[in-house]
């Protein structure tokens, strides 16, 4: 079996997902379900006993321990983290607990289990880290894409926490030989995506009436990815990385905040227009600029196509329809997050 923390998040609980979907290897699932977690994305494997839910924090060393003990996964895919920029500009401290301290209790848990492996196990076993192409820093528009030898230089406590992680997991493979793999991945967009990232905050706006909040010019620009290319990748990675490297993943898809704002607008008055006839796009409102925004984002995903064989199934333009078509199919998720009762489905589904 797999041991995967931060899988009731969304990029962890659509990886959750999609592995059960294509094989019946157990998963444990570790997630301290913050306000990100929701076991409601993963309410279709209710009963499944292929799928074992743990809360636990990744920094609760004894207990990952313990887990490590009972489960014996042959792999650790470390998803869970605080993903939000903009929470940490306003309070940073929880990035440096969950990405940089957890982090490090999650590998030390590792590192004293894979030494106790017999042999054939400790050589097959992974430690997956998931991060981001924010390590990296800003792009001016002429530079190229971020190569996995780009220096990092990050610039948000955010992404400063992420760095410091990749660095860890780093160091846990030169010093102590332990078989890692590490993912820095564009900007995800799909289903379960907590609507305080853009596109599903553009999403339930529209449909609400309220303002669509662009920050500073709207020319920032991302390279967009469909999550479930980005669990596409990483199983790949898992399946044939080599232990030691890093593998940027990207979509190939460099595209302006404003344009992404402007799809969603265009695809809702098609899928559902406005009751008065005007475009979504009258809700578009530019707001006061993040703090420190980094202008451009792009990934050079060559070295896993070419040396692993992947690429994105999704072009942006199919992506964004099943995303939006996702929203509007799933009004109750979208209620549940917006008034807080999905931290109710713990109590109601997994209470003793
Ligand atoms: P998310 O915020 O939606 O989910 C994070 C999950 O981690 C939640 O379920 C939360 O409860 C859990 N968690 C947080 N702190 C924890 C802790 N201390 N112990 C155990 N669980 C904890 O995040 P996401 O967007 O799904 O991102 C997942 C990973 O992918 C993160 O490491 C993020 O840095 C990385 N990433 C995200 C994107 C993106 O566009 N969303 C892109 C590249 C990389
Ligand atoms: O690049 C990968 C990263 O992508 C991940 O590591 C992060 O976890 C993930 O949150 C995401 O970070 P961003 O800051 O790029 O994503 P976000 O959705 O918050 O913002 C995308 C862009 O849209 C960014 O330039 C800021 C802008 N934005 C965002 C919001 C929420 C707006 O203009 N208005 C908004 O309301």
């Amino acid at each position: 079996m797999i041991l995967v923390t931060g899988g009731a998040g969304f990029i962890g609980a659509n990886f959750v997902l999609d592995w059960l979907a294509l094989s019946d290897e157990p998963v444990v699932n570790v997630d301290k379900l913050t306000y990100a977690g929701n076991l409601e994305n993963l309410s279709s494997l209710q009963g499944d006993a292929r799928h074992v839910f743990v809360q636990a924090d990744i920094a609760d060393g004894t207990c990952i321990s313990q887990l490590l003990s009972q489960y014996r996964p042959r792999a650790v895919l470390n998803f869970a983290a605080e993903s939000h920029v903009d929470r940490s500009i306003h309070g940073p401290e929880d990035f440096i607990q969950t990405n940089i301290v957890g982090t490090f209790r999650l590998l030390e848990a590792v590192r004293a289990h894979w030494g106790t492996l017999p042999a054939p196990e400790k050589h097959a076993f992974r430690f997956l880290h998931v991060s981001t192409d924010e390590v990296y820093g800003s792009l001016a528009a002429d530079e190229p894409a971020f190569t996995e030898t780009h220096r990092y230089e990050p610039n948000s406590p955010y992404s400063a926490s992420k760095a410091a992680s990749d660095h860890l997991v780093r160091a846990y493979h030169h010093t102590y030989g332990l078989p890692v793999l590490t993912t820095n991945c564009s900007n995800n967009y799909g289903p379960y995506h907590f609507p305080e990232k853009l596109i599903p905050l553009m999403i339930v706006n529209a449909l609400a009436g309220k303002p669509l909040p662009v920050y500073g010019d709207g020319m920032q620009v991302r390279d967009w990815l469909y999550v479930k290319d980005h669990c596409s990748a990483i199983r790949r990675v898992l399946q044939a990385g080599q232990t030691g490297e890093v593998y940027n993943i990207g979509g190939f898809n460099e595209k302006p905040n404003i344009q992404i704002v402007r799809s969603v607008c265009v695809l809702l008055d098609e899928l559902q227009p406005r009751q008065d006839g005007q475009p979504y796009s009258v809700q578009i409102s530019y707001v006061s600029d993040r703090p420190g925004h980094d202008r451009r984002y792009a990934i050079d995903a060559r070295k896993l196509e070419q040396q692993l064989g992947w690429r994105p199934a999704e072009t942006f333009e199919s992506g964004i329809r099943k995303t939006v078509q996702w929203y509007l199919e799933h009004p109750d998720w979208v209620a549940h997050v917006q008034s807080g009762a999905y931290r109710e489905w713990v109590q109601k589904h997994y209470a003793p």
